[in-house]
């Protein structure tokens, strides 16, 4: 459904009852926002927590003016206490969370015997205890409601590795067993608990890594995805949306990869 064929209650840019609520991390740019503005068309309240201040609002106003109903927080996702002031504050303007999106990630490269545990820790806090702290954080609402979508947003590299990437790699695969815990501790609760994981999907962040000559041309790169194409942020968002709907009651500790058919088996 596209924005303008939105319900009415999600054309009000004043949030209403009773939209179910999503929070998305990562939501200012890239996939996260692609899932945000997804997530808004399919008519949820969409809470876009972001790291740099007012870039989350920024893209929350964005939606509003699509005609979808969200609004923008600041927080830095490996922060507790930053997370649970967001989470404290979506509560009160917009409504318990029903969806949870575990989005916001960094993906430096550094040669593993040159990383730092300073970098390895820096890493798993933002990528894993991020997650934690996002789903944590959320999840009463969740529980309380007796449904509820937790998706979180892996890698590839969790699935084939990646080289210079071991701490990303391990951070992204610490996702996938979380995952599975999760969805079988709350299994009886009515929240399933789902990843999706992207590969080679051209966002501003990979745009950059291109231009740094980090990673080849998007040319190059179709070469080797059997689809013959790198992925979109929509690509993410429509496995995203599935798994936020009713459709998905009796799919929980499941991964999505949605990678073009790369990495099949
Ligand atoms: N693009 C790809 O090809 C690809 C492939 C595999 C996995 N992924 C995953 O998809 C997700 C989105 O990737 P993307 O390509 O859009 O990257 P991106 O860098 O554009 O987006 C990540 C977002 O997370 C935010 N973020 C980073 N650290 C944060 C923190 N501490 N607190 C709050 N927000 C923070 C960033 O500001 C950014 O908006 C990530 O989890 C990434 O690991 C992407």
């Amino acid at each position: 459904m596209s924005i303008a064929e939105a319900p009415v209650t999600a054309r009000d840019s004043a949030i209403q009852q009773p939209q179910r609520v999503a929070v998305v991390t990562g939501a200012a740019a890239g996939i996260g926002l692609s899932i945000a503005e997804r997530l808004a068309s399919d008519g949820f309240a969409v809470a876009l927590i972001g790291r740099t201040p007012g870039t989350a609002q920024a893209a929350a106003d964005a939606i509003v003016e699509s005609g979808g109903a969200a609004k923008g927080y600041d927080a830095d996702v490996a922060n507790r206490e930053q997370v649970d002031a967001a989470l404290a504050a979506i509560r009160e303007d917009l409504g318990p969370v029903a969806v949870v999106v575990a989005n916001a990630a960094v993906a430096p490269q550094q040669p593993f015997l040159e990383m730092t545990l300073e970098q390895w820790n820096t890493i798993i806090e933002i990528n894993l205890t991020g997650t934690f702290n996002t789903v944590q954080s959320a999840l009463p609402d969740l529980v309380e409601a007796g449904w509820g979508r937790v998706i979180l947003i892996s890698s590839s590299s969790a699935q084939r590795g990646a080289p210079k990437m071991a701490h990303y790699a391990a951070s992204k695969g610490g996702q996938l067993a979380l995952t599975k815990a999760l969805a079988v501790e709350f299994a009886r609760t009515g929240i399933t608990v789902n990843t999706v994981v992207p590969s080679s999907i051209d966002t501003p962040s990979v745009e950059k890594k291109r231009a740094d000559g980090k990673i080849p041309s998007a040319e190059d790169m179709a070469k080797y995805i059997p689809v013959g194409r790198m992925g979109t942020g929509a690509d993410i968002a429509g496995a995203v949306s599935y798994l936020a709907s009713e459709d998905t009651s009796y799919v929980t500790g499941q991964t999505i990869s949605v990678n073009g058919g790369s990495f099949i088996g």
